[in-house]
C-alpha cells in the first residue's frame, strides 16, 4: 500500500447517462510528480470519469479529494480554481490570436493604470511558460500557424498559468507525428518534475510502458484495480482491461491471392502524390506505411476520387477508370475508411444505424424505390454484435457513443457496403486492444472473400502483423515495397525516411 498522500483521489464515483451506468463506484488516485495512465477498453467509462473530474459533467455519486481535502467541483470554473485542467483533443485554442495571447486568455494582467493589456510583458511571461515545459515557441505567433503538437503545447502552457495541479491528457498523442510525440514526452517530464500529477489515456500500449508510472483500470464502469508500471507487463494489463487472455493478438491469415484488381501507375496529385505505381490483387492485403505527411492519405483521396488525379492511370480489373468523384468511385467498388472520421466520417445528432446505412441506400433499396428497413436494420445489428458496438440500442445517437465506439461504427458503415477495393486509414486508431482482434479478423474475412485491402497505418506492429505485402511511401513517392517476411521496423523506417 501506497503511504503518501494522493494529490487526486476520486471515490465511489458513479454516473448514470439514460439507459447507460457509465460509471459504477469507481476509485481512482494519482500523485503528484507521477504519470498515472487511465485504462479499460472502448466506452469503460475513462472519458466520463475525466469529464467529471474537470466539471463537464456532474457524477451522481461519489467524491473527489485533492491534496487529501474534498473538492466539491461545480463545473470547468470550479475545477480550475482546484488546479484540474484537462488538454482536450479538439483544441480549445483560438486560431486567430498568438501564442501569448492564447497561453493568457481571459486571464490577462491589464495595466492598472492604463487598462491595457501590455503585449511586451505578455510575451514575456509566456516565454517563461513555455520554457517551464521546454518548449521554444515564438509566443507572437499565430496559433493559426503552428501545427497540433505545438497547439497541444499553448494548452499545456495555458494550464501552468492557472496553477494546474492535476493535467489529464485524453489520447493526447491520436493526431501527433512522432517527433511531436517525443517532444510531448519531453513535456510531459517536466511537468512531472515540478511535482504536476498527470493522467494519461491512451491505447497505444508501447506509451503507456515509456511514460507511465501506475495504471488505473476500469472495465464496463467498474473498478478493477491498479498497478505499478514495474509489477505488469502488457499482457497482464490487457488481462485486467479485457478480463481475459488475448491470444494471438493480431491474426494473419495466409490465402491465395487472385487477379491484379487494382493497378495504379505513375500517379500524380497536386495534394502531394508523386508518381505512385502499384497494385493490389484480390484477397490482399496491402500495408502502406510511412511517416505522416509522406502522401499515403493523399494517395488513397486521389484513388476514391476526392484528390483531382493531374496524370497517371487507375485500372481496376484490367479496365482503365477515370474517377472523378467519390460517388463515382464508391460505384466502382472502392470504399475509403478517412483517418480524420470525427470530420469526414459521421454525423454525431444521427443515431447509430442511420450512420450506418447513409451511404449505403442504393444496397437497401427495394423495387418501390423505398429503404428496406428491415433488411437494413438486421445488418445494422449483425454489426454492431460482431465489432462489439457498445450502446444500448441502434437508435443511440453517434455523439453519445464513446470515441472508440464511434469508430468502430463508421468501419462497419464502409464493410456493409462490401467494397471490391477497401482503403482504410489508420483502422484502429483509437480501438481499444480487444477490438483491434476483430477488426483484423473482419479484414481478414474480406480478403478471404477475395477482395483487396489498402491499409494505411503508423502502427508498425499492425503493419507487420497482417499485411501480406508493406509498401512504403516517403516526400509523396512510393519508396519500397518489402514482402512480409522481408519486412522489419528497420527496413520499413529506412525507406520511410528516404535512404536505401
Ligand atoms: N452523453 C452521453 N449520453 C449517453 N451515454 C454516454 C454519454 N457519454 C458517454 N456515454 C456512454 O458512457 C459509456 C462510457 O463512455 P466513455 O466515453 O467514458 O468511454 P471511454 O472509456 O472514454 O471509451 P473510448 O476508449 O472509446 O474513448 C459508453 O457506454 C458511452 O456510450
Ligand atoms: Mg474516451
Amino acid at each position: 500500500m501506497d503511504k503518501r498522500i494522493p494529490m487526486l483521489k476520486m471515490e465511489g464515483v458513479s454516473k448514470i447517462f439514460p439507459g447507460v451506468k457509465a460509471l459504477d463506484n469507481v476509485n481512482v488516485t494519482a500523485y503528484g510528480g507521477e504519470v498515472t495512465a487511465l485504462m479499460g477498453e472502448n466506452g469503460a467509462g475513462k472519458s466520463t470519469l475525466m469529464k467529471i473530474l474537470s466539471g463537464v459533467y456532474e457524477k451522481n455519486e461519489g467524491k473527489v479529494f485533492i491534496d487529501g481535502t474534498e473538492a466539491k467541483i461545480k463545473g470547468i470554473k470550479s475545477a480550475e480554481e482546484y488546479g484540474i485542467t484537462i488538454i482536450h483533443q479538439e483544441m480549445s485554442v483560438l486560431n486567430n490570436l498568438t501564442v501569448a495571447e492564447n497561453i493568457f486568455l481571459g486571464n490577462e494582467k491589464s495595466n492598472k493604470f492604463t487598462g491595457k493589456i501590455n503585449n511586451k510583458e505578455l510575451v514575456e511571461r509566456s516565454k517563461l511558460f513555455l520554457e517551464q515545459i521546454g518548449c521554444n515557441i515564438d509566443p507572437n505567433k499565430l496559433v493559426g500557424n503552428i501545427n497540433i503538437g505545438e497547439k497541444q503545447m499553448v494548452e499545456i502552457a495555458k494550464a501552468l498559468t492557472k496553477n494546474a495541479r492535476v493535467i489529464i491528457m485524453d489520447e493526447p498523442t491520436t493526431a501527433l507525428t512522432e517527433v511531436e510525440t517525443k517532444s510531448l514526452f519531453i513535456v510531459i517530464e517536466n511537468l512531472k518534475k515540478k511535482g504536476i500529477a498527470i493522467i494519461y489515456i491512451s491505447h497505444r500500449m508501447e506509451e503507456i510502458f515509456t511514460i507511465c508510472d501506475r495504471v488505473e483500470v476500469l472495465r464496463d464502469g467498474k473498478y478493477v484495480g491498479n498497478a505499478l508500471i514495474e509489477d505488469i507487463d502488457k499482457d497482464k494489463l490487457i488481462s485486467m482491461m479485457v478480463g481475459r487472455k488475448i491470444e494471438e493478438q493480431i491474426p494473419y491469415r495466409d490465402i491465395k491471392k487472385g487477379n491484379v484488381i487494382l493497378e495504379v501507375s505513375n500517379l500524380c496529385s497536386p495534394q502531394g502524390v508523386n508518381n505512385a505505381t502499384f497494385e493490389v490483387k484480390e484477397g490482399e492485403i496491402l500495408g502502406v506505411a510511412g511517416l505522416m505527411g509522406s502522401g499515403r492519405s493523399e494517395l488513397a483521396k486521389t484513388i476514391f476520387g476526392e484528390y483531382k488525379k493531374t496524370s497517371g492511370k487507375i485500372k481496376i480489373k484490367g479496365q482503365e477508370v477515370d474517377i472523378k468523384n467519390i460517388h463515382e468511385a464508391i460505384e466502382y467498388g472502392i470504399c475509403y475508411l478517412s483517418e480524420d472520421r470525427k470530420k469526414e466520417g459521421c454525423v454525431l445528432n444521427l443515431s447509430v444505424a442511420d450512420n450506418m446505412i447513409l451511404s449505403n441506400l442504393k444496397k437497401y433499396e427495394n423495387k418501390w424505390k423505398s429503404i428496406d428497413k428491415n433488411k437494413a436494420m438486421k445488418d445494422v445489428d449483425y454489426y454492431i454484435e460482431k465489432m462489439k458496438i457498445k450502446t444500448p440500442n441502434r437508435e443511440q445517437l453517434m455523439k453519445n457513443l464513446s470515441g472508440g465506439n464511434q469508430q468502430k461504427v463508421i468501419l462497419a458503415k464502409w464493410l456493409m457496403l462490401s467494397p471490391e477495393i477497401l482503403i482504410v486509414d489508420e483502422p484502429t486508431r483509437g480501438i481499444d486492444v480487444g477490438a483491434k482482434k476483430e477488426i483484423y479478423e473482419l479484414l481478414n474475412e474480406l480478403k478471404k472473400m477475395g477482395k483487396a485491402i489498402i491499409m494505411i497505418s503508423s502502427d508498425m506492429a499492425e503493419v507487420l502483423g497482417i499485411s501480406d505485402r508493406i509498401m512504403v511511401m516517403s516526400e509523396g513517392k512510393v519508396s519500397g515495397e518489402l514482402l512480409r517476411g522481408e519486412a522489419s521496423q528497420e527496413s520499413i523506417m529506412k525507406l520511410a525516411v528516404g535512404i536505401n
